[in-house]
């Protein structure tokens, strides 16, 4: 049987507006995720000096880092994923130069990473983007983005090329059909039109920083990063397998572009049905061409879809508007929990573009409560978590090359949704409640050990 392989990389994922805080420090400007302090799914507002929102402190990591990477590579870590906040280097979006303190912070945190011998996997831009670009320019939606996010990744790549070898584009860039502000910078209210223009700009931005990080990180990789919303047809009714095709195409179209280098053919009928007319120029066409070394994605459920309009109906409280997989249960906030769909998804994508893949984001969102001795007992992570690495394992033996896999989370911090702390995924319980109380303090879980165990293994303890 074939398994984890000995250079398989193991750790964690976070994301700067969800665990960082110090939200106008040294010089940062703001983002469009410090104007949704609800969450990605929330309303912008505007922010008034001195008031405050749970992400502008969130659990502090941007002071507290060294103690939490302590705490990581106590774990046995040799990889973290985290990214960097766009708004530290470049604060409005638009200037000529970067700002010097934010890119200083970021020196600090890789050579911390360095220390503890934990390989940084950093994404470029994670569900946040200028909040003056969106201001000015109107987001995504405005070609002039493009050149700007082009000049900030390669005054990361050029700053950080010898500390920083793997590097992801957008986190979740499908997600951007969802959650348009957070996702391109664009109003919820906007058209289907005006939203696939935006992710056509974002996507060449995507490839153009790949070519960037080809030119000047030598031996460097860049992957893409999916939400992998893989769904499954409710019945074998044909016409619900042919929903269950196009739905999974609504997200495989990112990978499609990102790992092939040209808009396929499914999509060019979709804009046409759609009354959809992008402008593409000829020199989009040529920067598509650069495509991704690895595919990375996010793993959190599964869900179905049909074609029977009543049960959609229903379905439409959802994110994803997916409809209840009868045959899984679900988490505290009603994501269904599907171990084998992620063995699924990797031959999918495996079977679908031959690239090496990496599993970024998994992890159970649950409201922890510390027992008499402050410790979370917290089985029902260890279970999730084993169940899905299981599988990740039997993916492996089915011939998938698989680089690493990070968890979501594993300290708690804010979630991306609702901006709640109560929704932990941590193997470190951080001491802060929804109304921002408690002392920061952190604490060793009882999946800490698990998950310390499975990495001195290599997974042979699962
Ligand atoms: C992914 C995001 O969608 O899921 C993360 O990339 C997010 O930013 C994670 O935190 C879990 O979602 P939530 O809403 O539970 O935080």
């Amino acid at each position: 049987m074939k398994t984890f392989p000995n250079d398989f990389l193991w750790g964690g994922a976070v994301a700067a507006n969800q665990v960082e805080g110090a939200y106008l420090e040294d010089g940062k400007g703001l983002s469009t995720s410090d104007v949704q302090p609800q969450g990605v799914f929330g309303q912008v507002v505007e922010r008034v000096a001195g008031d405050s929102g749970i992400k502008d402190v969130a659990i502090d990591f941007y002071h507290r880092y060294p103690e939490d990477i302590k705490l990581f590579a106590e774990m046995g870590f040799s990889c973290l994923r985290v990214s960097i906040a766009w708004t530290r280097i470049f604060p409005n979006g638009d200037e000529q130069q970067p700002n010097e303190a934010g890119l200083a912070f970021y020196d600090t945190l890789f050579d911390e990473l360095a220390a503890h011998n934990i390989t940084p996997l950093v994404t470029l831009s994670h569900y946040e983007m200028p909040w003056g670009l969106v201001q000015q320019y109107g987001g995504w939606g405005s070609r002039q983005v493009i050149g700007f996010f082009e000049r900030y990744a390669r005054t990361v790549f050029t700053r950080y090329q010898h500390k920083v070898k793997l590097w992801l584009t957008f986190n979740e860039i499908n997600m951007s059909l969802h959650a348009p502000m957070t996702g391109v910078g664009l109003p919820e209210t906007s058209s289907k039109a005006q939203v696939y223009q935006a992710i056509h700009h974002q996507l060449v931005a995507s490839a153009l920083a790949v070519k960037a990080c080809h030119e000047i990180v030598a031996d460097g990789k860049i992957g893409n990063m999916l939400l992998g919303g893989l769904v499954y047809p409710l019945t074998c009714k044909p016409d619900d397998v042919l929903e269950a095709l196009q739905e999974n195409r609504a997200w495989q179209f990112f990978g499609d572009v990102q790992c092939r280098g040209a808009y396929p053919g499914y999509m060019l009928r979709f804009f046409r049905d759609n009354g959809i007319q992008l402008e593409v120029t000829d020199a989009d066409r040529e920067a598509l061409k650069s495509t991704i070394d690895f595919i990375s994605f996010s793993y959190y459920m599964t869900g179905c879809v049909t074609t029977d309009e009543a049960l959609n109906q229903q379905a439409r409280a959802n994110i994803l508007n997916m409809v209840p997989n009868p045959h899984l249960a679900s988490s505290e906030w009603g994501w269904q929990i599907d171990p084998v769909g992620l063995r699924n998804l990797l031959n999918v994508l495996w079977d679908r573009y031959q690239k090496p893949l990496f599993i970024v984001e998994n992890g159970l969102g649950a409201k922890d409560k510390p027992d008499t001795e402050g410790v979370v007992q917290d089985d029902y992570r260890i279970s999730y978590l084993n169940d899905h690495l299981v599988q990740v394992r039997e993916a492996i033996d089915d011939g998938v090359e698989v680089m690493g896999y990070t968890s979501w989370g594993p300290i708690d911090l804010v979630s991306a949704s609702k901006a709640e702390l109560s929704k932990r995924y941590g193997f470190i319980y951080v001491d802060r409640d929804d109304s921002g109380a408690g002392t920061l303090a952190r604490s060793r879980k009882k999946s800490f050990y698990w998950y310390q165990e499975v990495i001195a293994t290599n997974g042979a303890s699962l």
